[in-house]
């Protein structure tokens, strides 16, 4: 496996898409062409965390607040995603992945909402691997969403206020039913979350690479899990503990 340990590999491998334009000015092409190119590497590292045997893998395609870019760029990328995901579900039937969706997805159009219902639909048995896409998403959008569908079930008597944990708030996430990422994959060097995952990210190893999301292929994405595997997770304890 490439210099890997199949015994630790991560489970679920969160992944921020990061530096797109960027690549494209390097290349002197306008930004588009960046996501176009993206699109390749994202084909890839499906493909690659699939034959690992990662179970899930959540990848920020677009952020809440990415709507705040330019119009024009904002439907490229719509259309980019609805060519994706009709171009990509026969592929996700025959390697056994389920599609999956977490974010503020009714303010998708209406077109991406269908696409991405019905291929969440279609896939919705296959066992391989989730894979995850964070649309319109943001985390403090996501706790705020959790928070009042927990005061409403609480004021509604279904709730005990001295039951509410962690793991039961967790259940009120988009993210309820998958384990926490063991693993945060951020392209293009910038060290930040940009809302991403605030809340599952509590004990996340944390990988950042300068490389731009359309040069992160297969041997990236390798380099990465090997650098995981070298982290010592220590969840608050003491070395001896582990
Ligand atoms: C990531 O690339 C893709 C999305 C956020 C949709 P960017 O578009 O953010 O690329 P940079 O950061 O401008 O290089
Ligand atoms: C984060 O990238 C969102 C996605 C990768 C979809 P951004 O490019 O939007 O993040 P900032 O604005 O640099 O923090
Ligand atoms: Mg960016």
């Amino acid at each position: 496996m490439e210099g890997l340990i199949k015994e630790k590999l991560p489970k679920h491998v969160a992944i921020i898409m990061d530096g797109n334009g960027r690549w494209a000015k390097k290349h002197g092409k306008p930004r588009i062409e960046g996501h176009l190119e993206g699109v390749k590497s994202v084909r890839e590292i499906v493909e690659t965390a699939r034959e690992l045997g990662i179970k899930v893998l959540t990848l920020y395609a677009f952020s809440y607040e990415n709507w705040q870019r330019p119009k024009e760029e904002i439907s490229a990328l719509m259309e980019l995603l609805n060519k994706y995901l009709n171009d990509e579900l026969e592929n996700m039937l025959k390697n056994d992945i389920q599609l999956m969706a977490i974010g503020e997805l009714d303010l998708l159009p209406t077109d991406t909402y269908n696409i991405l219902k019905e291929t969440i639909k279609k896939t919705k048995d296959c066992k391989g691997m989730i894979l995850n896409l964070a649309l319109s998403y943001g985390g403090r959008q996501e706790i705020i969403q959790a928070t009042k569908r927990l005061v409403k079930a609480t004021l509604a008597g279904r709730i005990n206020i001295g039951d509410i944990s962690p793991s039961l708030f967790g259940k009120y996430l988009y993210t309820a039913g998958l384990p926490d990422p063991d693993l945060l994959i951020r392209t293009s060097g910038e060290m930040r979350i940009s809302n991403f995952l605030l809340w599952q990210l509590a004990y996340t190893e944390i990988y950042i690479t300068p490389i731009f999301w359309p040069e992160f292929r297969r041997a990236q994405f390798i380099e990465a899990l090997k650098a995981y595997q070298l982290r010592n997770r220590r969840f608050g304890k003491i070395p001896e503990q582990e």
